[in-house]
């Protein structure tokens, strides 16, 4: 299953969607801290730490951080384990790879969730962040994070959910989908920048609801699938391989 139909404005058919997604994060890597930090209000470093720590990180343990991008969520993952040299970052971006290996001394791989270049029961602990819109399939995916996973390994997946009430909907369009785009390209001044917050709003828009994303963990083998959420917003998905 997809996590979003096909957006024929960006990419013709699904399978030309990882080559559009992988252009898009190349051109906009520059750009990504920078804006993530003031669109979250310089909340991110914070939010990813408390919640790591919150679902269960703990020093020494092994961590894979599939789409780490500029290495946001390892950053945090480090800061808690003490060292980052447990820490294993993923992303098909080579862009966003490059930025991230000039933060961390983690292990880095060039790779795509659906396909993780890891033998069986590698992972004590297996984030990925805002991240899950840009995959193929949803089955894939959540079958190659149980199989990375040691038994009793934890998959945590944040990511932005469109709230279900009318106006906190309404707020959400007009700040994702209009104001964060616009102020991006104002301070930015760059089109690539502006392009990939864009996509960002109609991923998040044509997203499928939260109770398929459990469906499909649950479908996959895990148990304790969870989902919480901070302001019916900012979605925590946690699961374990039993
Ligand atoms: C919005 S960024 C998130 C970066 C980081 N996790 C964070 O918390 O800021 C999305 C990342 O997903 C990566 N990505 C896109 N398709 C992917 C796939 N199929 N598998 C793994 N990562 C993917 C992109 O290259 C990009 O770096």
């Amino acid at each position: 299953m997809l996590p979003h139909p096909t957006l024929a404005d960006h990419y013709a058919t699904p399978e030309a969607k990882p080559e559009f997604v992988n252009r898009l994060f190349d051109k906009g890597a520059k750009h990504y801290d920078g804006i993530v930090d003031w669109g979250f209000l310089r909340s991110g470093a914070r939010y990813r730490r408390w919640t790591q720590k919150r679902h269960g990180l703990r020093p020494g343990q092994h961590v894979l951080d599939v789409a780490c991008g500029t290495g946001l969520v390892a950053l945090a993952a480090a800061q808690i384990l003490g060292t980052a040299e447990n820490i294993t970052c993923l992303d098909p971006s080579e862009g966003m790879l490059a930025i991230a290996r000039t933060k961390l001394h983690a292990h880095f791989v060039q790779g795509r969730a659906e396909s993780l270049p890891f033998p069986d029961n590698s992972f004590d602990f297996l984030t990925m962040g805002y991240a899950l819109r840009h995959v193929t399939s949803l089955e894939e995916t959540f079958g190659e994070y149980r199989r990375v996973l040691k038994p009793g390994g934890r998959v945590l997946i944040l990511e932005v959910t469109k709230p279900a009430g009318r106006f906190s909907g309404f707020l959400f369009r007009l700040y994702f989908g209009r104001v964060y785009p616009w102020l991006t390209q104002l301070f930015t001044r760059s089109h690539d920048a502006r392009d990939m917050m864009r996509y960002y709003w109609e991923t998040m828009d044509a997203c499928v609801p939260p109770a398929t994303v459990l469906n499909a963990l649950r479908a996959a083998g895990f148990s304790a699938v969870k989902r919480e959420s901070l302001l019916g917003l900012f979605s925590e998905y946690t699961a374990v391989k039993a």
